[in-house]
C-alpha cells in the first residue's frame, strides 16, 4: 500500500530515510529548515558523500514520488504519517544531548496537525523523550488526543545507509501503552514489504525502544574500547591484538565484528550517544549504572594520544617534523569528520609543532572547514612528500592497496604508523620500512 509520508530533517538520517520510503513506493515530502540542503537535494544531489544514495535519490524525484520543502504547513497537509529525523548532537560543555532541534519539530508541526496523524520518531533521544513530545503535541494540536508519537530508532550506519535503511537487521517501535493507537498498524503498512522479507518486527513499549538504541550503541562502543584495552596490553607485552581477535572473534558468542583495535571511534554518533545515556541514567537516579561508560570514553581517548607518542617517537621531535596524515574521515566510506580521530590525531601533532599534510578521498571540504590550519593535498603521494613519518589513520581501500614502492621515491624516512591496523606489516618490513601498528609488536 502506497503511503503519504514526510520526513523532518534531511541530514543523513532523514535524506537516506526520505528517499528510502520513496523507493519503498510511498510518496514521500523531506522537510528541512536549511535552504541550501534542500536545494541541493531538489536538485538531486545528496549534501553529504553517501554510496549508492544519489542513485535512489534521482530515481525517485524522476518518479514523482519524493519532494522536497521548507514548509511545514505544506508538510502538514500532504501527510498524516510524520517521521522525524532530526539531529540530537552533544550540548556544549555537558554530556546531556541537545534536544532543541527535536522539540522544535514538534513545536512548529504540532499546531498544524488538524486530521488524526501518527508521528515516528527516528531520532536517537533520551529515555522519556517520546512520551514527553507525545503530551506536548497533543497540547498543541489541533487533532488533540488524534496526534500519537511513536518510536522507531534507526540504526544505519554511515556508508551503508541505503542497504541498512532497506535491508535492516531488525525494525524496532516504541509505542505508547497507555494510549493504544494506530501506531503499529501504520508502521506495518509503511514496512510491509521490509516485514514480507522476514525483517524481525519487535514492537514495544515508548522506553524501552528509547533503550534500545542507546543500547545498541553502548554495546558497539563498549566493544571497540574493549579491544583497545587489550590492545594496550598486547604493547606492554609484546603481543598482536589483530590475531587475538581473530582467535577470540570464532567464538560465536563474541564475534570478530566491531573488534578492530586502532584509533578508536568517532563519528556523529558514538561518542555523544554514550555521553548521553550516562548523563540521563544520572537524572533517573541510575548513574552508577553506567560508570563503566565512562571507561569506555577514557580508553577510546586515550587511542589517540597513544597514536600522537607514536608519532613522537617516530620522529624523535614533533617540532619541526614532517608528518603525513592519510585519512581524515572518521571511518572509510564517509566524508563526515565530526568527532573523527583522524583529525584529532593530525590536530594535536599539528599543535605540538609539526608540518602536517593531510589526505583523504573525500572529507577533505569537511575537513577544511573544521581545521583550516592543517595542510591539505590533493593526492595520498603529496602528501607524503618528505615525510618523516607516514600515518594512516582512516581505512580507505586506496590507502590499504598502498604499495612501499608507491611512498619510497617521496617520503624522507621510510617509517609508517597505522593507527587502523590496515596493512600487511610484512610487505612494509621486507621493503626496508619501519612498521608500527596498534597493539601489534
Ligand atoms: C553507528 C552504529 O554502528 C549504527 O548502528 C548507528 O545507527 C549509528 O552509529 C547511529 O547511531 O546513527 P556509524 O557512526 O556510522 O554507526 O559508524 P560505525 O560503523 O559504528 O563506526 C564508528 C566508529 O568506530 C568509527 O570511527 C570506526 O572507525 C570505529 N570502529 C569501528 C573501530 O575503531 N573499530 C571497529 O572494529 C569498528
Amino acid at each position: 500500500m502506497t503511503s503519504r509520508i514526510a520526513v523532518f530533517g534531511t541530514g543523513y538520517l532523514g535524506a537516506t530515510h526520505a528517499a528510502c520510503m520513496a523507493e519503498l513506493g510511498h510518496e514521500v515530502l523531506g522537510v528541512d529548515v536549511d535552504p541550501n540542503k534542500l536545494a541541493m537535494l531538489e536538485a538531486g544531489e545528496v549534501p553529504f558523500y553517501e554510496p549508492g544514495l544519489e542513485e535512489v535519490l534521482r530515481r525517485n524525484i524522476a518518479a514523482g514520488r519524493l519532494r522536497f520543502t521548507a514548509s511545514y504547513e505544506e508538510a502538514a497537509e500532504f501527510a498524516d504519517i510524520h517521521f522525524l529525523g532530526v539531529g540530537t548532537p552533544q550540548k556544549k560543555g555537558e554530556f546531556a544531548a541537545d534536544m532543541r532541534f527535536v522539540d522544535s519539530v514538534i513545536e512548529t508541526l504540532a499546531p498544524l496537525l488538524t486530521r488524526p496523524t501518527v508521528i515516528f520518531g527516528k531520532s536517537t533521544v533520551p529515555v522519556g523523550t517520546a512520551e514527553r513530545l507525545g503530551a506536548r503535541a497533543r497540547e498543541l494540536a489541533p487533532a488533540g488526543q488524534d496526534v500519537e508519537v511513536a518510536w522507531n530508532p534507526e540504526f544505519l550506519r554511515e556508508g551503508y545507509a541505503v542497504k541498512d535503511t532497506l535491508h535492516p537487521d531488525r525494525l524496532v517501535l516504541g509505542v505508547d501503552r497507555h494510549r493504544p493507537g494506530r501506531a503499529e498498524s501504520v508502521a506495518r503498512e509503511v514496512y510491509e514489504q521490509l516485514l514480507n522479507e522476514g525483517i524481525p518486527f519487535v514492537v514495544t513499549d515508548l522506553a524501552t525502544s528509547e533503550l534500545v538504541k542507546a543500547s545498541a550503541n553502548a554495546f558497539l562502543a563498549t566493544k571497540i574500547s574493549f579491544i583497545n584495552a587489550i590492545s594496550e596490553v598486547c604493547e606492554a607485552s609484546g603481543a598482536d591484538v589483530t590475531v587475538l581477535a581473530d582467535a577470540i572473534g570464532h567464538d560465536e558468542r563474541i564475534g570478530r565484528r566491531f573488534l578492530n583495535a586502532g584509533i578508536g571511534f568517532g563519528g556523529g554518533c558514538l561518542p555523544k550517544d554514550i555521553r548521553a545515556f550516562m548523563a540521563r541514567a544520572g537524572e533517573l537516579g541510575a548513574d552508577q549504572a553506567l560508570t563503566f561508560l565512562r571507561e569506555v570514553d577514557n580508553i577510546n581517548m586515550r587511542r589517540r594520544t597513544r597514536m600522537v607518542e607514536l608519532a613522537r617517537e617516530a620522529c624523535g621531535s614533533l617540532l619541526g617534523a614532517n608528518v603525513a596524515v592519510l585519512g581524515a574521515a572518521f571511518k572509510p566510506d564517509s566524508d563526515d569528520v565530526r568527532d573523527s580521530p583522524a583529525l584529532n590525531v593530525a590536530g594535536q601533532i599539528q599543535l605540538q609543532g609539526a608540518a602536517v599534510n593531510v589526505y583523504d578521498p573525500k572529507a577533505m571540504g569537511n575537513s577544511k572547514a573544521l581545521f583550516p590550519t592543517l595542510t591539505y593535498t590533493s593526492s595520498a603521494l603529496d602528501a607524503c612528500a618528505g615525510a618523516d613519518v607516514v600515518l594512516v589513520l582512516t581505512e580507505w581501500t586506496e590507502f590499504r592497496k598502498l604499495l612501499p614502492s608507491d611512498l619510497e621515491a617521496v617520503v624522507r624516512k621510510k617509517v609508517i604508523i597505522d593507527g587502523r591496523n590496515c596493512l600487511e606489516p610484512t610487505t612494509w618490513r621486507d621493503a626496508g620500512w619501519t612498521y608500527r601498528g596498534l597493539g601489534r609488536p
